[in-house]
Formats: C-alpha cells, sequence, structure tokens
C-alpha cells in the first residue's frame, strides 16, 4: 500500500501543481493581455504625439512663410504707394499731406473698406460723405498684387 499511497500522492501533488501550473499560465496570459492593451494605448498615445509634434513642426514650417508673405505684401504695398504718389494727398509718419492722415487706417477700417476706398474711391467718399478736396480718384486698373500690397500696408497701420 505504500506504494499505491505514495502514487496517489505524487498524482495529487501533481494535480495540484497541474493547477498552478494552470493558474500561473491564466495569470500569465491576463498579464500578457494588459501588456498588450497597454502596448496599444502607448502607441495610440505615441501616435498622437508624433501628429502633436508633427502639426507643430507645420506650424513652425508654415508661421514664418506666411509672415514673410504677409511682409512681402506690406514692402509691395509701400513701393505702390510711393509710385502712385498716395502722398499728395496723404501722410504716414508726418511724412506727405498732413490733412490725410493714415496712421491709424488699419484699425479704423477694415480690408474690404480699404480696398474699396482704393478701387472706387468716388463711391466711398459718397458714402463716407468725405469732402476733402481735391478728391481721390478710382485705382481701379491696378494689378491685383499693388492693390493686394496696398491692403496690407494699409492695414499695417495702427496705433
Ligand atoms: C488727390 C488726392 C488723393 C490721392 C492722390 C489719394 N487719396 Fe486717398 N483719399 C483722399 C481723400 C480726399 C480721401 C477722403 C478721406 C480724407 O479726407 O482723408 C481719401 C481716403 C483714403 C482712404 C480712407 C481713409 C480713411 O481714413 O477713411 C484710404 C485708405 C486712402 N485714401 C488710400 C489712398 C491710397 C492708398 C492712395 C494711393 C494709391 C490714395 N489714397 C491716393 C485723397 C487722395
Amino acid at each position: 500500500m505504500p506504494n499505491t499511497l505514495r502514487d496517489v500522492c505524487s498524482s495529487a501533488d501533481r494535480a495540484g501543481h497541474d493547477d498552478r501550473e494552470l493558474f500561473r499560465g491564466g495569470a500569465k496570459s491576463s498579464l500578457e493581455t494588459a501588456r498588450l492593451l497597454f502596448a496599444i494605448v502607448e502607441i495610440q498615445k505615441g501616435v498622437h504625439d508624433m501628429i502633436r509634434l508633427g502639426s507643430l513642426a507645420l506650424l513652425l514650417l508654415i508661421v514664418p512663410v506666411i509672415a514673410s508673405a504677409q511682409s512681402d505684401g506690406v514692402e509691395r504695398g509701400q513701393k505702390v504707394y510711393a509710385a502712385q504718389k498716395c502722398n499728395i494727398c496723404h501722410s504716414v509718419a508726418g511724412v506727405g499731406n498732413k490733412r490725410g492722415a493714415l496712421d491709424e487706417v488699419g484699425s479704423k477700417l477694415s480690408a474690404d473698406e480699404i480696398r474699396q476706398w482704393i478701387v472706387d474711391a468716388p463711391a466711398m467718399a459718397v458714402k463716407t460723405k468725405a469732402e476733402r478736396k481735391p478728391p481721390m480718384k478710382a485705382y481701379a486698373t491696378l494689378p491685383r498684387e499693388d492693390l493686394d500690397g496696398l491692403v496690407a500696408y494699409m492695414q499695417s497701420l495702427k496705433k
């Protein structure tokens, strides 16, 4: 009988062992699932970070381009302003005809209103009851870029 007892014991032990193995296996696999989930979350976070970094990098690339495009417009506008002799009737920073100071025009008028003044001053003069003489003519034939430049320049004049 001792042999049989030993057999029973060892088989019970084995069974217990097996159970533990099984339990451990289960624990291991749920641990692995958790790890996998964690990894997925981490990857998602990583992707989000990458997207965030990517858009940040894009922004850092784009902002100076926009800024320089805008200052290009303003510079062009300043040249057109000089070439068209706007300062016969207007002044900026005290230079030109002080009766038509434009130093605050960027905060006073919208881009559209400025554009309207340039392309159709007679209509704007009627609308705003502007009576200063000589009246401003319509600069209706300016090239698109010159007009955009003038508008950008006028918009930059703020106090
Ligand atoms: C012959 C004179 C004359 C010339 C040249 C002239 N303007 Fe004017 N401009 C006026 C008068 C007059 C007004 C009406 C408002 C006022 O009395 O200043 C006016 C109004 C404006 C306004 C609106 C200002 C405001 O405060 O509401 C803008 C902007 C403007 N002109 C831009 C220009 C630009 C840009 C040029 C050159 C392309 C130009 N003007 C050339 C006479 C002139």
